[in-house]
Formats: structure tokens, sequence, C-alpha cells
């Protein structure tokens, strides 16, 4: 019965007395009107719908392309440079024990000062979070030491240089990391690091794999969040050795390879792909967008996040002192000389 509206409505007329008017033909137009709407919103809806899984589908396609990432291989750590061996007339195991100390030193300092791999991996290496926002998904940095949960026990050289410069994991898929900071990173900078990482304790800690929430999903399929392997040329040939620290255009841009994620390619700036939406825009950092500023004031941006009017830098770039902190002086030399340099651009 319920299910026969013309029925029930009939039967309380006539059990209730009270005569429901003939529809006027004014009712009759806004009902045809309200019927329009229901069917654009249903179209709404449905269009709503089909993108939603059109998302979905796009974006479990294309985490789910392997990509054959070149295998290259060199030792960690690095050793000695031969003439410096002769000159300091090293015994081969003094040579060695030497070696690995440098590259300790040299690791601890690119993980502080320039490659932030602590910041998703967490204290230790033992496992950090990079998002934890359900609609947008739970993305972990995994466990890199060797502990119980390790997801680097089984690594080579070349599963390093896989997911750190190629953004592509041990599996082959494509990882949610942005590894396109990383690019230019030298065969000998990634040893230390690697040798600096394998220097912490096992630490034990199950990270969880990533989930990707409903936007996750958009973002992926959309390219707004950027899996580098889909940029990133997984035969690029790799520098054995970093350009010499000082103050030169081949060493600054160097250090500005790690600007690049979020000040973008050309340093023009603007909004930060796949970046939390509470950011504000990334600002010009060429000469158009720097006119006027004085090394001094660049120092206060870097070490202090201060802008020139004493005002303070939003975040993420409220983060930057605590790296531009470890830099050395002839590392900011080189990085204001090269930002100098660069074609002016216009802020987008
Ligand atoms: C902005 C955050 C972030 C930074 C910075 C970062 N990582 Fe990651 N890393 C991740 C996330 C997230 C994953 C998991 C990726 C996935 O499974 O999609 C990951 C995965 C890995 C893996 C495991 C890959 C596999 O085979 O499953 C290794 C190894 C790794 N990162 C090393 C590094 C090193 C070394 C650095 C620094 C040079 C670094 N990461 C910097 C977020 C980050
Ligand atoms: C994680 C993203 C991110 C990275 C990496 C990053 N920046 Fe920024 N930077 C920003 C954002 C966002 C702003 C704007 C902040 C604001 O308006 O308060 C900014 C602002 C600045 C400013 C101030 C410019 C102005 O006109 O006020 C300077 C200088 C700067 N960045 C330099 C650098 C340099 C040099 C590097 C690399 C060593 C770098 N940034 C890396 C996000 C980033």
């Amino acid at each position: 019965m319920v299910s026969q509206p013309g029925i029930c409505i009939g039967w309380w007329q006539r059990a209730s007395g009270i005569k429901i008017a003939p529809e006027s033909p004014r009712s009759v137009r806004v009902k045809k009107v309200l019927k329009v709407i229901g069917i654009l919103l249903g179209l709404v809806v449905l269009a709503a719908g089909a993108f939603y899984l059109w998302a979905g589908s796009a974006a479990n396609s294309k985490l789910a392309t392997s990509y054959t990432v070149h295998a290259v291989d060199f030792p960690v750590p690095f050793p000695l440079d031969s003439a410096e061996v002769r000159k300091m007339r090293l015994r081969p195991e003094a040579a060695a024990k030497l070696a690995g100390e440098r590259a300790l030193e040299r690791g601890e300092h690119l993980v502080e000062s320039r490659y932030g791999c602590l910041e998703c991996h967490g204290g230790g290496f033992s496992g950090g979070v990079m998002v934890d926002a359900a609609p947008i998904g739970r993305l972990f940095g995994p466990n890199l030491t060797t502990g119980k949960g390790s997801r680097t026990l089984e690594y080579h050289v070349a599963d390093w240089d896989r997911i750190v410069r190629h953004g592509v994991r041990k599996d082959g898929l494509p990882a949610i990391m942005p590894s396109g900071d990383f690019e230019m990173m030298s065969d000998q900078e990634l040893s230390d690091i690697i040798h600096y990482i394998r220097s912490f304790p096992p630490a034990d800690n199950e990270v969880p794999p990533r989930t990707l929430g409903p936007v996750g999903k958009v973002l992926v399929a959309t390219g707004k969040i950027v899996l580098s392997a889909t940029v990133l040329d997984p035969q690029a040939a790799h520098a054995a050795m970093p350009p010499a620290a000082a103050v030169t255009l081949e060493f600054g841009k160097h250090m500005a390879t790690t600007c690049t994620g979020c000040h973008s390619r050309d340093l023009a700036g603007g909004p930060i792909q796949g970046g939390d939406p509470a950011w504000p825009p990334a600002r010009n950092l060429t000469p158009t967008g720097l006119a006027g500023w004085t090394y001094e004031q660049f120092l206060g941006a870097m070490r202090e996040a201060k802008r020139p009017d004493g005002t303070m830098l939003k975040e993420p770039m409220a983060g930057m002192p605590k790296f531009a902190n470890k830099m050395t002086d002839v590392e900011l030399q080189a990085l204001w000389m090269y930002l100098k340099s660069v074609p002016g651009v216009a802020s987008r």
C-alpha cells in the first residue's frame, strides 16, 4: 500500500473529509521545474560517481605500473682518493677506517642540511609519517634500519639508487616519495647517506603500508600528487662525485635542486603541487622575485625564516632554519650566487 501514494492519499481524503484542490497550472509548472532540477542533480551525482570511479581506477593503474631501473653499483663507504692515501702514507686498514669516518660525517651533514630523509622516516630512521589525513591517505616513511619491520634489510646499492634517485620501490612499483629532490645526488652522496643510515641501531618498528583515501586517489589520478617515477628517467646516469664545495655556480645549482620541489624547476614559485592546502604558494626565487634583496636578507630568510620586513615566513618555509643552520657559509653563498644568476621569470 505505502508504495502506492495515490491510493493512500485517496483513502486519507475520504477518511478525513479534507479535499485536496485539483492541481493548478502553476503548481504543474513548479513540478516540471523541480523535475528538471532533480534530473540535473541526478546527472551531477552520476558524473561525480563516474569521475570518482575513473579516478580510483586511474590511480590504481598508475600505482600498478612497473618500472625497470638501471642497476648501479658503488662502494659504501666511498674510499679515499688514492693520491691522498699516498700522501698521508696510510696503511690499507687505516685508510679504510678514515674513509668510513669521513663518510659518516658527510652523510650526517647531507641529511641534516639538505636531503631531509629524517623528516618522513622518523628519528633514527626507524619509521615516520609523511601524511596522515584520512581523506588524502596515510603515507608512512618505512623503517630504514635493519630491525624488525625493516624495508631495507635485503637492500643492495642498486635498490637504494632505485628508490632515492628514481622514485621506484624494490618491488618495481612507483613510491609516493618526492624523489625529484634527490635526482641530482651523486654516487658519493648517496653512498654517504647509506653509510650514515646503516650506522643507526636496528629499531623494531612495523610501519603500516600506505593507504590512499578518496581525495588522495583523485590527486594521484590528476597528477596533483606527482609520482616521481613518472617524471624521472629510470636510466638517467649519475655523477660519481658532487661538484666541489666552493662558491661556484655549479655547486650553487647542485644545492638548489632541493628547492625546486616547492619553488618549481624554473624557481618562479607558485602553488605547491601535492602540498598541504594550508601552505601559501612558494615565492619567486629568481632575480625577479628577489629583486633588491641583499645576501644578509637572504640569510635571514634561510636561518631565521624572516622576511626583509621582519615578518615571519609561514610553513613549510618556517621549517627551513633547522636545515639552513646546518649549511656551511660556502653552501649558502653558492646558493645565493646561483639564485642571482638564473633568468628572471614572472611569478605564478
Ligand atoms: C617527504 C617524505 C619523504 C622523504 C623526504 C624521504 N622519504 Fe623515503 N619514503 C617516503 C614514503 C612515504 C615511502 C613509502 C613509499 C610508498 O610505499 O609509496 C618511502 C619509502 C622509502 C624506502 C623504501 C622503498 C621500498 O623499497 O619500499 C626507502 C629505502 C626510502 N624511502 C629511503 C629514503 C631516503 C634515503 C631518503 C633521503 C635521501 C628519503 N627516503 C626521503 C617518504 C619520504
Ligand atoms: C617544502 C617546500 C619548500 C622548500 C623545499 C623550499 N621552500 Fe622556500 N618557500 C616555500 C614557501 C611556501 C614560501 C613562502 C612562505 C611565505 O610566503 O610565508 C617560501 C619562501 C621562500 C623565501 C622568501 C621569499 C620571499 O619573497 O619572501 C626564500 C628566500 C626561500 N623560500 C628560499 C628557499 C631556498 C633557497 C630553498 C632551497 C634550499 C627553499 N626555499 C626550499 C616553500 C619551500
